[in-house]
C-alpha cells in the first residue's frame, strides 16, 4: 500500500530516523536480541485490549467535556498502556509475523487515533499527538514494515479484522458497532455477488448456459440482503425506539478516522470507500465509466495485495453489460448507449436465452442501484441534514465537518459518482425494455 508524502522527509529517510537512537526510550540491545515467547506478546496484547475496552469512556469524557475525563488523563492512560518500554521489546523481537503486526497496528491505532482526534479537535495540527510519543511512532513504522501495511489503522484493522459480536470501538455506541457490522456484511455479500459473476466475465460460463442466469440471480439476492442491512441503520433494535445509528453517532465515529502523518508521511485513516467488494460489483455490472474507473484505480493503493489484485483483474475483464450486448448481437459505437427500442428488438431476436439473461441482469442492476440510492440517502440523512442537528458546542470540537468526506473530498464528487450509476443505460433503458417485452407477450 502506498502513502502520500506531505512533509520534507522521504520514506528512505524515515527508515533512517526510525532506527536512530535519539535518547527516547527504546528496548536495550540485549532485549532486542532476546527471543520473545509468544505468550509474552499475547499477554501484552490482551492487556492493551482490556484498556481499549475502557477507551470509549475516556473518549466520551473528553468529547463531552466531563471534568474528570480530561485530555491529560486520556494522554496519561494511553502513554501507560502503549509505553515503548513495554511494546518496543516485542515489536523489535524479530518474532512478530505479519498477522501479529497487523493485529498490533489495529490495537495501537485505537489509542493513537483517539489522541489525534482530540488534539486536532483542540486546534492542534495533525500528527502533533503522535509526535509527542516518538518511541510509539517508531514502533508503528516497524509494525507497518512487517505487516506491509500503512503504519496506522485502516479499513482492515478497524472493520474487517475487528469483526465480532463485540468489536472494539472508539465511542462504544451501538451505532458504531452497527456500522462495523454493515461494512463486514458489505465485504461478504458484495464479495459474493462479484464472485458469482466472475465466470461469466472471464468467459468460463456462457450466458447461454442456464447456470449463468442462476449466478446472476444469486448475485442479485446477495445485494438484496445487504440492502436490508442498510435499511436497518435508521430502524430501532427490537424492543427499542431510537435508530440503530443516529447522526450524532455517525459524526462522532467518523471523527476518529482522521488523516495524520506517521514518520513524516501523511496517512489517511480507515475509509469504507476502500472496501474492495464495492467497486468489484460496479465493474461486474459495467456502469463505471472512464472517470469512475480512474477513481477505482486510485483506491488500489489503500488495498492489500490480495484485494488490489482482485480489483486490478476486474478492471481488465468484460462486464456483464458487454456480455449481454454480445449475446443479443447489439453493437454500438464506443461511448454510445443502446436505446430502449434497440434493446427490445435485439433481445426479442435473441430468443428465450436473451430474454432470461436480460431479465435476471435487469433485476441485478435494480438491486445494486437501489443500494446506491439508499447509500446516498444515508449520506444525506447523516451528514447533509444530520450534521445540522449536532449540538453546536460539540460540532465546534469536531475536526471533520459533516460536508466533507473522511478523505477530505467534497460530497459533490460522491454525488456525481452515484448519479453516474443512475444515468447508465442499464438503469435508464434496460428495465423498461424488459418490462415492455414482458407486457407485449
Ligand atoms: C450510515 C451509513 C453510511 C454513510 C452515512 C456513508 C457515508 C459516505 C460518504 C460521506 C462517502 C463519501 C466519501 C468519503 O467519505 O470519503 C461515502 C462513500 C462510500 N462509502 Fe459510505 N457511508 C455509509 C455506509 C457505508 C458502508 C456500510 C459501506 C461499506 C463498505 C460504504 C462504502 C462506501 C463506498 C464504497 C464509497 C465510495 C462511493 C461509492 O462507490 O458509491 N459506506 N460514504
Amino acid at each position: 500500500m502506498r502513502t502520500q508524502p506531505t512533509t520534507t522527509r522521504t520514506s528512505t529517510q524515515i527508515t533512517t530516523v526510525a532506527n536512530d537512537n535519539d535518547g527516547h526510550p527504546r528496548p536495550p540491545a540485549a532485549a532486542l536480541r532476546m527471543p520473545i515467547p509468544d505468550r509474552q506478546a499475547e499477554k501484552a496484547l490482551r492487556e492493551l485490549e482490556a484498556f481499549l475496552r475502557r477507551l470509549p469512556l475516556l473518549n466520551r469524557g473528553v468529547e463531552y467535556g466531563t471534568v474528570s475525563f480530561s485530555m491529560s488523563l486520556l494522554e496519561r492512560e494511553v502513554a501507560a498502556h502503549i509505553d515503548p518500554q513495554i511494546i518496543g521489546p516485542i515489536v523489535y523481537s524479530g518474532h512478530v509475523d505479519q498477522e501479529l503486526a497487523l493485529r498490533y497496528l489495529g490495537l495501537l491505532g485505537f489509542a493513537v487515533s483517539s489522541l489525534e482526534r482530540h488534539a486536532q479537535g483542540a486546534g492542534r495540527p495533525a500528527g502533533s499527538a503522535l509526535a509527542a510519543m516518538p518511541g510509539v511512532e517508531r514502533c508503528l513504522l516497524e509494525l507497518g514494515r512487517i505487516a506491509n501495511h500503512p503504519p496506522r489503522d485502516s479499513h482492515y484493522t478497524y472493520w474487517l479484522n475487528n469483526n465480532s459480536d463485540d468489536p472494539l470501538t472508539f465511542t462504544g455506541e451501538t451505532g458504531e458497532k452497527f456500522f462495523n457490522f454493515a461494512v463486514n456484511q458489505t465485504d461478504l455479500l458484495l464479495g459474493n455477488a462479484a464472485d458469482y459473476l466472475l465466470d461469466i466475465r472471464i468467459g468460463a460460463l456462457s450466458l447461454r448456459d442456464p447456470q449463468a442466469v442462476l449466478c446472476i440471480e444469486e448475485a442479485a439476492a446477495s445485494i438484496a440482503i445487504l440492502r436490508r442491512v442498510y435499511l436497518d441503520y435508521r430502524r430501532p433494535v427490537e424492543g427499542g425506539t431510537g435508530a440503530r445509528m443516529t447522526p450524532l453517532d455517525f459524526n462522532r465515529m467518523r471523527n476518529y478516522l482522521l488523516p495524520y502523518p506517521v514518520g513524516g508521511m501523511m496517512h489517511s485513516g480507515p475509509n469504507a470507500t476502500n472496501v474492495a467488494a464495492y467497486p468489484r460489483v460496479d465493474l461486474a455490472i459495467g456502469w463505471a465509466d472512464e472517470a469512475f474507473c480512474a477513481t477505482i484505480a486510485q483506491r488500489l493503493s489503500h488495498m492489500n495485495d490480495r484485494d488490489a489484485a482482485l480489483v486490478r483483474r476486474d478492471l481488465g475483464l468484460p462486464s456483464l453489460a458487454e456480455r449481454l450486448l454480445d449475446l443479443i448481437g447489439l453493437r454500438t459505437e464506443k461511448g454510445v448507449s443502446p436505446t430502449i427500442e434497440q434493446l427490445i428488438d435485439h433481445i426479442r431476436q435473441s430468443g428465450s436465452d436473451g430474454r432470461k439473461v436480460a431479465h435476471a441482469y435487469s433485476l441485478l442492476v435494480k438491486e445494486a442501484h437501489a443500494l446506491s440510492a439508499l447509500h446516498w440517502g444515508h449520506i444525506s440523512h447523516y451528514l447533509v441534514h444530520g450534521g445540522k442537528t449536532i449540538p453546536a458546542e460539540m460540532a465546534a470540537t469536531m475536526p471533520l465537518k459533516p460536508h466533507t468526506g473522511v478523505s477530505g473530498s467534497s460530497l459533490d464528487r460522491t454525488h456525481a459518482l452515484m448519479s453516474g450509476r443512475s444515468a447508465h443505460w442499464t438503469v435508464t433503458c434496460l428495465p423498461k425494455a424488459v418490462d415492455r417485452l414482458t407486457f407485449a407477450d
